[in-house]
């Protein structure tokens, strides 16, 4: 949460550091802000609301300082108004931070700042907190300072008296480094790096970088200097463009064929899962009695279909757990249990938290995950990496559908290391995963059709999700997707549930959408729609059936490919994350960054 970037070298900095912040927006939308280092002064510029109010603000800003540091953020500590936006600057000092300062109050007291403090932010005060120690040396201050702090943070830090630099630490929040012909950057993520460099380096933690025009030095708090391993993206800047959409969900949605056969295709081997080149061996899959899936939002829906597949294929029990909640239950599991992570950005607190206590008692963590070199990534036993290019949208759509796909991956691996699926089977299976991108293709024909749906439903106050089994784990995401960015109230039951309470809710015109794929509770399903739809409700059918002209049963249709059980995942998925969409936009909300959100959730 919040994205931060800092830029020194031969070029003005001040659209280097807006255009940046403009790509790191989905990180945080409440108020951006930024600070150029120009002769021994720092010229600060900051204002609630989103990057593009700052350009406009910073339009009067003349200088052409090739040095400085700019935040977006999403407030943790004070509410969001111009004086607690980032940069802060306290005497010499002007800093951006992501993360949370947990004893900022204690250093308040301590070190007698209050007087130096003018917002409601954990982060000013670090900057009073540096501007006291510092005596001429930066390095020497950051190293006292850091000393002290408790929490998360990335920090970014200029000093008045030294032009041309910029001091950047960090524990636990994010923050990768590149230098380059134009001189050195850093920033919360790639994608206000990638204009610069592919190549790149992960911010070790507890190490003081020193920025300049010529290159960047890191040292360890003992004063060793290091070198960190150069990492290279495998995606450029067109990637994290909108391509001609109106908005980067609706190109997400579309990127989800391509960013499938990315993530399928380089592990199928002679027709079978092969996943040696990922480094995972073939042993791992033999060994474990249970499985335990760890992750948070569309990422632990993922999680719930892998769940859904290996327990009615392989007959594996495993349990799903948000990761919030593993944390603090003191989770039943040991050295015969396999731990599966997934997280798009690799970077979700609480996820990474939970990785860290599988691994303490005793438990091998295997993660997917979509940004190379992320923290989760790091700290992982193995690593699948999903191949879905960057997702900029704050809504989940394409990291979820290579999240399922990698989860299937692992499925069909264990059962044929395991005896359980013969090579034949396997093979059929992942030929029919290689082609999850067609399906989608095939799905999002049907957008027209959806979005004369979405505009029916778009000024309903609530609308339910309903299914069985698989389809009961899509109405969790749909209702999800539903929710954050169309802000309508929106909920997943399973369909046979309903009347045990929720039914009581459903009257005339109420949305239903029901989601009928799977043919061994279809009867069951449609049972259940006729339960909602003789009490008024208005029922969208997902279905793989022809045209149903019975209104007793829906109101609407929208029909999926004819597909082979779990691989109808695939197809409901694409429709969910289009009746979503289409509903955001019709509304006029702003698709790809709702409100009170941010994209990686960096604080617990
Ligand atoms: O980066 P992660 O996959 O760990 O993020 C987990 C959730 O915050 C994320 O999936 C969130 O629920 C989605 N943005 C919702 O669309």
């Amino acid at each position: 949460m919040c994205g931060i970037i800092g830029y020194t070298g031969v070029l003005p900095a001040k659209d280097i550091l807006i255009d940046g912040l403009e790509r790191l927006e989905y990180r945080g939308y409440d108020s951006a802000g930024i600070a150029l280092l120009e002769d021994n002064n720092i010229i600060l510029k900051k204002k609630t609301g989103k990057v593009a109010g700052l350009r406009e603000a910073a339009g009067d800003i003349k200088s052409d300082s090739a040095c400085g540091i700019g935040h977006t953020r999403w407030a943790t500590h004070g509410g969001v108004t111009d004086i607690n936006a980032h940069p802060h600057k306290c005497g010499q000092v002007a800093l951006i931070h992501n993360g949370i300062i947990e004893n900022y109050r204690e250093l308040i007291v301590e070190y007698g700042l209050n007087e130096k403090l003018v917002s409601e932010t954990d982060t000013e005060v670090v900057a009073a907190l540096l501007d006291k120690l510092y005596e001429g040396d930066p390095v020497c201050a950051i190293r006292k300072a850091v000393k002290r702090l408790a929490g998360s943070f990335a920090l970014c830090i200029m000093f008045a008296d030294k032009p041309g630099k910029i001091y950047a630490v960090r524990n636990v929040s994010p923050m990768i480094a590149a230098s380059c012909d134009e001189g050195s950057i850093i920033a919360s993520d790639l994608t206000a790096v990638i204009a610069f460099s592919k190549k790149y380096f992960v911010v070790p933690e507890y190490h003081i970088l020193t920025l300049d025009k010529n290159g960047i030095k890191v040292e360890d708090l003992k004063g060793n200097v290091v070198t960190p391993e150069i990492l290279e993206v495998n995606w450029d800047i067109t990637s994290a463009q909108k391509g001609g959409y109106p908005h980067y969900m609706l190109k997400e949605i579309y990127d989800q064929p391509e960013a499938l056969r990315n993530t399928v295709t380089p592990r199928v081997k002679d027709g079978l899962p092969y996943l040696l080149d990922d480094g995972i061996p073939d042993d791992i899959f033999k060994e474990f009695q249970n499985i335990m899936v760890v992750a948070c939002g569309t990422a632990m829906h993922a999680g719930m279909v892998g769940k859904a597949l290996i327990e009615k294929k392989l007959r594996i029990p495993v349990t799903v757990e948000i990761a919030s909640e593993f944390r603090y239950k003191d989770p039943i599991i040991d050295e015969k249990t396999l731990t599966i992570v997934l997280s798009q950005s690799g970077e979700t607190i609480d996820t990474l938290e939970a990785l860290k206590l599988a691994q303490k008692k005793g438990s091998k963590v295997l993660s997917i995950v979509n940004v190379k070199g992320s923290t989760i990534a790091r700290e992982s036993d193995y690593v699948l990496y999903t191949h879905a290019g960057p997702e900029i949208a704050v809504a989940s759509t394409k990291a979820y559908t290579v999240q399922v796909a990698a989860m299937y991956i692992l499925a069909c691996k264990t059962g044929l290391e395991r005896g359980i699926m013969d090579e034949a089977s396997a093979r059929d299976f992942m030929a029919k995963l290689m082609n999850a991108g067609e399906i989608i293709e095939e799905t999002l024909k049907n957008a027209n059709n959806i979005k004369l749906i979405a505009e029916e439903i778009k000024m309903a106050p609530d609308v339910f999700y309903i299914g069985r089994g698989l389809d009961y784990t899509m109405s969790l995401e749909a209702s999800l997707k539903l929710k954050e960015i169309s802000y309508i109230h929106a909920e997943a039951y399973a369909a046979g549930e309903l009347k045990h309470g929720t039914i009581a809710l459903i009257t005339e015109n109420v949305p239903v959408i029901a989601i009928a794929t799977q043919e061994d509770v279809y009867s069951k399903v449609i049972s259940n729609i006729r339960e909602v739809k003789s009490r008024g409700a208005y029922v969208v059918l997902v279905s793989e059936d022809d045209e149903i002209n019975d209104s007793n049963i829906c109101d609407r249709q929208i029909k999926i490919p004819h597909l082979e059980g779990e691989f109808t995942a695939f197809a409901t998925a694409a429709v969910l994350q289009l009746i979503a969409y289409y509903t955001s936009a019709s509304k006029g909300l702003d698709v790809d960054k709702p409100r009170n959100l941010a994209k990686s959730v960096t604080v617990e």
